[in-house]
């Protein structure tokens, strides 16, 4: 694994979060794999990864999505796999080891690491939309791709139209109360919300043919609404929340009932599923 300078620079404030409260994604790992499984499937129909290529995937996070493109481009291609965050990134690691699959990891800022190689293709799920400065993220990923190089993304639509947050947020408000607004186009998931500002960061780093393709999915966990509402207090639009306002046990615990009650109106075959709305954004270097 190489070792790039995170701790400082421009999203030191990020690397910290994700390797501090972060963590939460490993402990998780096997609910958040299954529930975010119908977001890389997008990702993969849309992209159509072919035998030989070489794909960087940023914000990997732990490796899943690294995996699933890593078995498209087949062990003739390659799949570099770059995070911000060592304990994230140690866990994809160990995943990579176990399966024989043509991944490498990579420690890094996306917006100033000196990634070695040329892709042709950049992919990721959910890992760009936490850039201080997108514009000059995306141009030092367009210098990682060569001439013609495509970068396929997906990240979240606002959440006035997207009930994975909406939901959650509303219940967790409701008890803690309303944060000051972020700053519009603020780093954070919901920071490429807004596609006009998106297509603005994205020429301005140097792509063309800008494609949008808003995309409702079912996101469905492998246990029911209580389940998912243990996780929602650890993980997510409710666990921020949590997190932002320090909140107390008794408040925490009457989310995490609000949200059980709640998700029982999301449950198909007796497991949970709800719509979640994104984006999946394509766009090509000249
Ligand atoms: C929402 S998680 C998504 C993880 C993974 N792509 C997945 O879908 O399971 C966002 C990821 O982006 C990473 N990240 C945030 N800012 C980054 C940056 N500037 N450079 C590289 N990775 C970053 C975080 O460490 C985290 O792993």
């Amino acid at each position: 694994m190489s070792i790039g300078p995170v701790s400082q620079g421009p999203n030191a404030e990020e690397a910290a979060y994700w390797s501090t409260k972060g963590r939460s994604w490993i402990e998780h790992e096997a609910v958040q794999d299954h529930l975010l499984r119908p977001v890389t499937d997008t990702l993969l129909e849309l992209t159509q990864f072919q035998p030989g290529q070489r794909v960087l995937d940023i914000g990997c996070g732990t490796g899943a999505h690294a995996l699933a493109v890593a078995e498209k481009v087949g062990p003739s291609g390659e799949v570099l796999a770059l995070d911000i965050s060592q304990p994230l990134l140690e866990r994809a690691g160990q995943r990579f080891a176990g399966a024989g699959a043509p991944v490498q990891t990579y420690l890094g800022d996306a917006q100033v690491a000196d990634v070695p190689g040329e892709f042709e293709i950049a992919t990721s799920r959910f890992g760009v939309m936490f850039f201080a400065d997108p514009a000059v993220a995306f141009a030092n990923i367009a210098g990682a791709l060569r001439s013609g190089g495509r970068m396929v993304f997906a990240a979240w639509a606002p959440v006035s139209v997207n009930p994975w947050w909406r939901l959650p947020i509303t219940i967790a408000q409701a008890r803690l109360g309303t944060p000051p607004p972020n700053k519009p186009n603020a780093p954070g998931p919901m920071g490429l919300a807004d596609v006009t500002y998106l297509e603005g960061q994205l020429s301005g780093a140097g792509f063309t043919d800008f494609a949008v393709t808003p995309t409702t999915i079912t996101l469905g966990a492998t246990g029911g609404p209580a389940d998912m509402a243990a996780l929602s207090i650890q993980v997510g639009p409710a666990a921020r929340l949590i997190r932002l306002f320090d909140a107390r046990q008794a408040d925490v615990a009457a989310i995490e009932d609000g949200l059980t009650r709640a998700y029982e109106d999301y449950v198909d075959d007796g497991a949970f599923a709800m719509p979640a709305t994104l984006n999946i954004i394509d766009v090509r270097l000249p």
